[in-house]
């Protein structure tokens, strides 16, 4: 009786851990979800913004502050759990285009964090006023997007 124990608790122990790399590897993978996920938001957002100063669409007032206010509330998100270790397009091959460079500059990219946060605030400022204001900010935070994405994110 005692060895049948023993044997079942290695079994438990054995079908656990592949319960938790399971787990792991689902972590890494949801993590790379939300921080894609936050990115598409931003790529709305400044799509919105963008779509009126080329004058694509009739500059909105209201329309426009949403947009830039969501853009800046997505700039402050607490995203620290959404860059584990590990994940970056060496390891996740086919999963990310997050560079390494990410990790081991760090804290490079939190530099970059911190411009599209200012970019963003200065549009949200002035979204709601005219159309020129708008347009004036634009760049701002479209260099701002760019300017992470150069060092840190692999082109398509
Ligand atoms: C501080 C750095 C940083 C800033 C600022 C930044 N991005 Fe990104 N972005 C990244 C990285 C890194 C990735 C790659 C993420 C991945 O593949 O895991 C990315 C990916 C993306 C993607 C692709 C998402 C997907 O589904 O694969 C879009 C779209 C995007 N960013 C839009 C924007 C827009 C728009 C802005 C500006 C309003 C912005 N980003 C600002 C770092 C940044």
């Amino acid at each position: 009786m005692k060895s049948i124990k023993i044997i079942l608790g290695a079994a438990v122990v054995i079908s656990g851990m592949a319960g938790a790399t399971a787990l792991a590897d689902g972590h890494l993978e949801g993590a790379i979800k939300a921080r894609k996920a936050v990115m598409q938001l931003r790529a709305y957002s400044i799509g919105q913004l963008g779509a009126m100063a080329k004058g694509e669409v009739e500059y909105d007032a209201a329309a426009a502050s949403a947009a830039a206010n969501n853009l800046l509330a997505l700039a402050k998100l607490d995203q620290s759990t959404m860059w584990p270790q590990g994940t970056d397009n060496a390891s996740m091959p086919g999963k990310t285009r997050a560079l390494p460079e990410i990790w081991s500059t760090y804290p490079a990219v939190v530099e970059k964090a911190k411009a599209m946060v200012v970019a963003a605030e200065a549009m949200a400022k002035v979204a709601g006023t005219d159309l020129a204001s708008l347009q004036g900010a634009m760049g701002g935070v479209g260099g701002a997007c760019g300017g992470c994405h150069k060092p840190f994110q692999a082109p398509q």
